[in-house]
């Protein structure tokens, strides 16, 4: 069996074959160190079929920035259409909940015609070059094919994770100002059918919006009887928008975070080559749902705009029986396996026996993302699922960079559990103090890129140019990552913001706290983290409620507005919530309460005598 890996000390560094095979070549982060902008025209001219050249490879005005000006391509296009010379080669692999029914298999020619025919449909709806789609559907092939048509025909789609309250739905298409929706009927949860329509229904409650519904027992073939239809796609600068992504900010409000073409196009080809070291004939599994952007980009995007095939799961990796992914990569002979730290404690959690089952030799990359792996979730993925002979790639990225921007590469290394590693080439991190002067190596600060930003980088919020700017200080690019360094590696520790991780699930405090604050009879709440074994975070919220209110009510709620995965894992009625004396809610002496530190500096709080009584509550619960 190929080995790709070598454990030198507490290190692991690429076999000399692995080497060999590194799509990457060994002088990459060299030819890059040169002079970056040069480097990335050379990737942009090499990796993506472009309809006319750009004039200015990269250009930076204040914050605005862009780049490959005047540059025309379409995204679909060098997805799909530039792969029909190998019209039999399986663009997707679909494999249902269930296993009793069938997998699919869609080649690229099947796949041009039915996003050929998705874009015609979105035509006949009135969609244009500009227009938002939002797509709010479960991981069936269609969500796919219609993220693709939009990208043909040059509207900006706008996915929305499928389980995703009626209620975040409706916010998403307001501020999106979305013209059509497509969803589904239905979809498989544990064997359950989930009535996704009636959600879709109840989210466009008096707006006036078109809609695509897909019948989910013809996933796959719901174009199987149209005629013919062929769409060209559309000429787009490599500045347009491509799509934009809500996500969650510090602020109750989620935000669209605006991808352009050109940019997109270049760093999610290069990302996937060269992280994944995805070859044409090769097939990748990311776990991740087509709502993050991790499933935009390495389920979608990446894995199709290198012509490869890329596996798209309905279910949850452990339905109906813990190893049931196990026997998806096995049966599928996946090639590059990526998911998250949660999904990966779960599986652990589950126990090592069922692992053994399996010989899972068609593996040769793995890859982690979503949040900080820890060494001993990172060394079982490494054991159990890699066999010890591939590499564990920790992926760090937001929503906001498109793509992966630092890790290892695989034919490179060094991996070393709980470090994400460098900067991907013609990408420039580095840690700084509050001042933004850089820190010393193996010191904590706040990660920051500097200029010129990365083509993938997000171009703007939509309709929210206030927010867009506070991203930017003093000229760079605030992550909101706390990191450091050592010997040129870098170790993402968590978020410096109001921002959690729950599953690798982004979400805002602020957002959790506005739905319970929406709740008749709470005067106020206030949510904070909490470690949890198998999630990462957990919500914890503090109400003050003017009426008397029950944990149930106060999860409902929160399920409504957002959905199932932000509930409060723990909901405490508080007399008072730990005040400044300019009003703001200490949620940092709360995060304290909740993990069971000692509380001392109170003297800045009007109503210190609110954490006393928080630290019974809180005591009393354990
Ligand atoms: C936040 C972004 C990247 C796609 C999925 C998440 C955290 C992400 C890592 C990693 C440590 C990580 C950061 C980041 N994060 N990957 N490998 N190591 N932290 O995208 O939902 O926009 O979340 O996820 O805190 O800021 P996202």
């Amino acid at each position: 069996m190929m080995k790709y890996v070598e454990k030198k000390g507490k290190v692991f560094w690429p076999t000399a074959k692995a080497k060999e095979i590194g799509l990457a070549g060994q002088d990459v982060y060299k030819r890059a160190g040169e002079d970056r902008i040069k480097f990335w025209e050379e990737l942009a001219r090499t990796g993506v079929d472009w309809i006319e050249p750009w004039h200015t490879a990269y250009e930076q005005k204040g914050l605005k920035f862009g780049w490959f000006l005047g540059g025309k391509l379409n995204l679909c296009y060098n997805a799909v259409d530039r792969h029909l010379d190998k019209p039999d080669q399986t663009a997707v692999i679909f494999v249902p909940e269930s296993p009793d029914e069938k997998v699919q298999r869609i080649s690229y020619s099947e796949l041009f015609k039915q996003v050929n025919q998705a874009a015609g449909l979105l035509q006949k709806k009135g969609v244009k070059k500009g227009d938002v789609v939002a797509i709010y559907l479960p991981m069936i092939p269609e969500a796919l094919v219609f993220m693709l048509a939009c990208a043909r025909i040059g509207a900006i789609h706008s996915v929305v994770f499928s389980a995703f309250s009626a209620d975040a739905l409706r916010t998403r298409i307001k501020d999106g100002g979305a013209k059509v929706l497509v969803t589904a009927n239905y979809y498989f949860r544990k064997g359950k059918k989930i009535n996704l329509l009636e959600q879709a229904n109840e989210s466009c409650r008096g707006i006036e919006i078109q809609k695509i519904v897909v019948d989910r027992a013809k996933r796959g073939r719901m174009f199987e009887k149209a005629e013919e239809v062929i769409v060209k796609p559309v000429e787009m600068d490599a500045e347009d928008a491509a799509f934009i992504l809500y996500t969650s900010g510090t602020t109750g409000k989620p935000k669209g975070v605006m991808h352009a073409v050109g940019g997109y196009a270049v760093q999610a080809y290069w990302s996937c080559r060269d992280v994944f070291n995805l070859k044409e004939n090769e097939s990748m599994w990311c776990t991740a749902d087509v709502g993050w952007i991790t499933g935009h980009t390495y389920a979608c995007y990446g894995p199709l705009l290198t012509g490869a095939t890329t596996l798209i799961f309905e279910g949850l990796p452990n339905y109906p029986e813990p190893d049931r992914y196990l026997e998806v990569i096995d049966k599928e002979k996946v090639n590059v396996f990526y998911t998250a730290p949660t999904a990966l404690r779960m599986f652990a959690l589950d126990g090592t026996e069922h692992t053994k089952k399996y010989n899972l030799d068609s593996l040769k990359i793995l890859g982690s993302v979503g949040e900080p792996i820890d060494e001993a979730t990172w060394m079982w993925f490494f054991k159990n699922i890699g066999k010890s002979r591939c590499p564990v790639i920790d992926t760090y990225w937001q929503t906001e960079t498109g793509s992966a921007v630092i890790c290892a590469l695989p034919g490179i290394g060094p991996f070393i559990p709980t470090y994400a590693g460098k900067p991907f080439p013609g990408i420039e991190y580095k840690i700084v103090d509050d001042n933004l002067r850089k820190v010393k190596p193996g010191k904590k600060g706040m990660l920051v890129q500097v200029p010129p930003f990365a083509p993938g980088l997000m171009r703007g919020v939509w309709k929210n140019e206030k927010r867009y700017i506070k991203y930017f200080k003093k000229g760079v690019y605030l992550a909101e990552d706390n990191a450091f360094e050592k010997g040129g590696n870098l170790r993402v520790l968590g978020r410096a913001d109001d921002i959690i991780k729950v599953a690798g699930h982004r979400m805002s405090t602020a957002e959790i706290e506005n739905a319970i604050a929406g709740l008749k009879g709470v005067a106020e709440a206030a949510v904070v983290s909490k470690a949890d074994k198998l999630r990462g975070e957990v919500p914890v919220a503090f109400v003050k409620a003017k009426r008397s209110l029950t944990e149930e009510e106060v999860i409902a709620r929160v399920v409504k507005m957002i959905g199932p995965i932000a509930k409060p894992a723990e909901v405490y009625f508080v007399e008072d919530i730990p005040k400044t004396r300019s009003g703001k809610m200490m949620r940092r002496i709360l995060k304290a309460l909740i993990a069971g530190e000692e509380v001392t500096n109170t003297s800045t709080l009007v109503n210190p005598g609110s954490v006393g009584e928080i630290e019974r509550l809180v005591r009393g619960k354990v």
